[in-house]
């Protein structure tokens, strides 16, 4: 467009800067209320009053649509609005490569891609990258990570909260700009996401208004199940910014207790034996600093002021298997642990038949906060420590055994640690 700048422009035609876009960005899946239901979303800058995916396994025949796209502007700025879509796509045929793209009739996406799991849950095995505390700035692992989900290396993805540094700056286009940054991952697998302490503001809006996690808790703690596996995403967080109203920690703590009684009835837990828990805030650590778990109890492992609504032992009543944390921006892998007790499954083989959950602490993806430093000496319940940039690698074999590897990006993607953990019976650890 041509501006000039003279006299008669002061009283004639204002010179504005407006851009006009209805082409989609910032496109990202995440798995629906089963894992044949795909929810897809993705944002303009102007309103197209609908949004559209043209989906099909052979080409685009299939059509989901949704109405009246989510305006959003970042609250306490004057930041410009954009539009949110949000389009879930159901019934699903198991095993199948579907293509799609997304839009309206003014504009579209380019072409992205997923895979369906096979119809028998019993017998698919994922294979999962996993981390916390990913940023705009310095996403040290963000190209490994981009470079393998499009080598089909993993079914999803886990990111267990702390996303952009921080998504409500600069008017929101700081989560923007995150957003276009984990397409390249996003859009092919399912982002699976926790909130964590830097999504907090404006009561974690952007963190709610941007990822569409199944439930109907506006992802601040939901479960989901993959082959056999079942995952649970809590809020850590819940516990930390009580300004938004302690009925969030009472209704957290509730939730789970009935989706574990549920997860762990008999024939439940025969289909899915594991159960594996992720949040951002770990329970235990042993990092240098003086504001985490080193200097003071985690309130999601002991409960608030007076012992209410601790996570702990709820998760070792129901005999929780693997719990993963974030929030250090280090990896830490602990022996199984309940109430600072270590609990190996034997000397030789501490993560055989563990007799406590196994926790393993993975913030290091990489965020303009670099790195979180240990302390001198390691406790006695902290198996192996990391401060190299990296992510986790979980890979289920079967029923009885998972594989897990920390992978350093600083070693240009060396499995620095790695482990099984093998159990041959799944049960409340309160009966062994
Ligand atoms: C498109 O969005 C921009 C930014 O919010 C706004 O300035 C512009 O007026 C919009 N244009 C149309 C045609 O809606
Ligand atoms: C938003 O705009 C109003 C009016 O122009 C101004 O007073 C206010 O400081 C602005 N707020 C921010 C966060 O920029
Ligand atoms: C914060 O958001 C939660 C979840 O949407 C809501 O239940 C709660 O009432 C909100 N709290 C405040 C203070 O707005
Ligand atoms: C088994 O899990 C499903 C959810 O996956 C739940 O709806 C059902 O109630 C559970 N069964 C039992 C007996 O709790
Ligand atoms: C747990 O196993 C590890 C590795 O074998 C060992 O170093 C540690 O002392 C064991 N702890 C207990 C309490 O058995
Ligand atoms: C821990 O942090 C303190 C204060 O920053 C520092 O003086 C000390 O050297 C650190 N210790 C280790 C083992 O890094
Ligand atoms: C489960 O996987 C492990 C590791 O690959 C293997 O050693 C074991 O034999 C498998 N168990 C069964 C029952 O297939
Ligand atoms: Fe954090």
């Amino acid at each position: 467009m041509m501006c000039y700048l003279g006299l008669w422009y002061l009283f004639f035609v204002p010179c504005t800067l407006a851009y006009v876009s209805y082409v989609p960005e910032q496109v990202h899946i995440s798995y629906g209320e089963n894992p044949w239901e795909i929810t897809v979303m993705w944002n303009t800058l102007n309103n197209t009053w609908t949004s559209v995916v043209e989906y099909g396994i052979n080409g685009l025949a299939l059509r989901a649509e949704s109405k009246h796209p989510k305006k959003f502007i970042s609250p306490g700025t004057n930041g410009s609005a954009q539009f949110i879509h949000r389009v879930t796509l159901k019934k699903l045929t198991p095993d199948s490569k579907y293509i799609y793209h997304v839009g309206s009739i003014l504009g579209w996406s380019e072409e992205f891609s997923f895979r369906t799991p096979p119809e028998d849950q019993t017998t698919w095995y994922p294979r999962l990258a996993i981390y916390g505390d990913m940023g705009n700035e310095n996403a040290k692992s963000l190209p490994r990570l981009q470079q393998e989900v499009q080598r089909g290396k993993y079914d999803a993805i886990l990111h267990v909260g702390d996303f952009a540094y921080d998504m409500y700056m600069d008017a929101g286009e700081r989560g923007n700009v995150f957003m276009r940054q984990i397409q390249p991952i996003a859009a092919y697998v399912p982002y699976m996401t926790c909130a964590g302490n830097h999504e907090e503001k404006f009561n974690f809006t952007h963190y709610r208004n941007r990822f569409g996690m199944p439930g109907n808790t506006e992802g601040l703690f939901f479960s989901f199940n993959m082959g056999n596996v079942h995952f649970i995403s809590v809020s850590t967080e819940v516990y930390y910014f009580l300004q938004y109203g302690l009925k969030m920690v009472v209704k957290q703590y509730e939730w789970l207790e009935k989706d574990l009684q549920e997860a762990t009835s008999p024939q439940n837990r025969t289909l899915r034996p594991w159960i594996v828990v992720f949040g951002h805030r770990p329970m235990y650590c042993s990092n240098n600093n003086t504001d985490d778990c080193t200097y003071m109890e985690t309130m999601t492992r002991v409960g608030l002021p007076g012992g209410f609504f601790g996570l702990e032992e709820m998760f070792y009543r129901y005999g929780v298997d693997l719990l993963i944390w974030a929030h250090e921006h280090s990896y830490e892998r602990l022996w199984p642990i309940y109430d600072y007790k270590v609990l190996n499954g034997s000397y030789e083989a501490p993560y055989t038949n563990p007799k406590a959950p196994v926790h393993i602490v993975t913030g290091s993806a990489g965020c303009r906060e670099i790195h979180d430093n240990f302390k001198g000496n390691a406790p006695a319940w902290s198996g192996f420590r990391s401060t190299h940039y990296g992510y986790t690698r979980m890979n289920v074999a079967n029923n009885t055994h998972i594989h897990l590897e920390q992978v350093s990006v600083d070693l240009e993607g060396m499995v620095v640690d790695q482990f099984w953990l093998i159990k041959e019976t799944h049960t409340a650890f309160t009966q062994l």
